[in-house]
């Protein structure tokens, strides 16, 4: 399997400062951004958009951006969010009318592609789509918040799609997202899930640093 990830959702930053805890988070180990983009509609809270992703590259942040998109429709903000510097975009199937055009349009802008199933979301679109995908994101929370609980069905859920993935024998990344914390992640990455998002855990922690490097323990156990 790849090499572990830690991917902080920013969510939980301090918006106020939000290039300096960018900064501080990278300095402390992450390897990517995770970038929550929620829009009232498709879950119940509104968050950041393509400014504040151009922002943070104008700011100087070179890390992968990883944007999750909670927001419905998908289609008419991808290129805005490939333009803002996106590195990975991922989206929800119930979000699109069309899940393989919406992978087309992100890959067709030179990002990388993803599809994020919710806890009661079943996983039947992937038999379809796997190939042409970059991550698969599976959310242990239901989309809308941080700091909610992890949901031990997602477990299940990972093992599936890390069968499905090996078996295809592609380069695809696994992403685990809501509640992962430094004492549940080797059940997580036991389960399959090779890149770690992780928000209130990280973010509402003292030390970022330290945080990082008790999930990256707990992972290589
Ligand atoms: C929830 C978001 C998550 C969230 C994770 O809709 O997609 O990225 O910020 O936060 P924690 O790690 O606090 O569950
Ligand atoms: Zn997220």
């Amino acid at each position: 399997m790849s090499k572990c990830l830690i991917a902080p959702s920013i969510l939980s930053a301090n918006f106020a400062r939000l290039g300096e805890e960018v900064d501080n988070v990278l300095k402390a180990g992450a390897d990517w951004v995770h970038f929550d983009v929620m829009d009232n509609h498709y879950v119940p809270n509104l968050t950041i958009g393509p400014l504040v992703c151009e922002a943070l590259r104008k700011h100087g942040v070179t890390a992968p951006i990883d944007v999750h998109l909670m927001v419905k429709p998908v289609d008419r903000i991808v290129p805005d969010f490939v333009k803002a510097g996106a590195s990975l975009i991922s989206f929800h199937p119930e979000a699109s009318e069309h899940v393989h055009r919406t992978i087309q349009l992100i890959k067709a802008q030179g990002c990388k592609a993803g599809l994020v199933f919710n806890p009661a979301t079943p996983l039947t679109h992937l038999e379809h789509v796997l190939d042409e995908l970059d991550l698969v994101l599976i959310m242990s929370v239901n989309p809308g918040f941080g700091g909610q609980s992890f949901i031990p069905s997602a477990l299940d859920k990972l093992r599936a799609v890390r069968r499905m993935i090996d078996a295809s024998g592609r380069d695809i990344r696994l992403e685990i997202d809501g509640g992962v914390k430094a004492d549940n992640i080797a059940q997580i990455a036991a389960a399959g899930a090779d890149t770690f998002v992780a928000g209130s855990a990280i973010f509402n922690a003292p030390d970022y640093a330290d945080v990082i490097r008790r999930m990256r323990a707990a992972v290589a156990t």
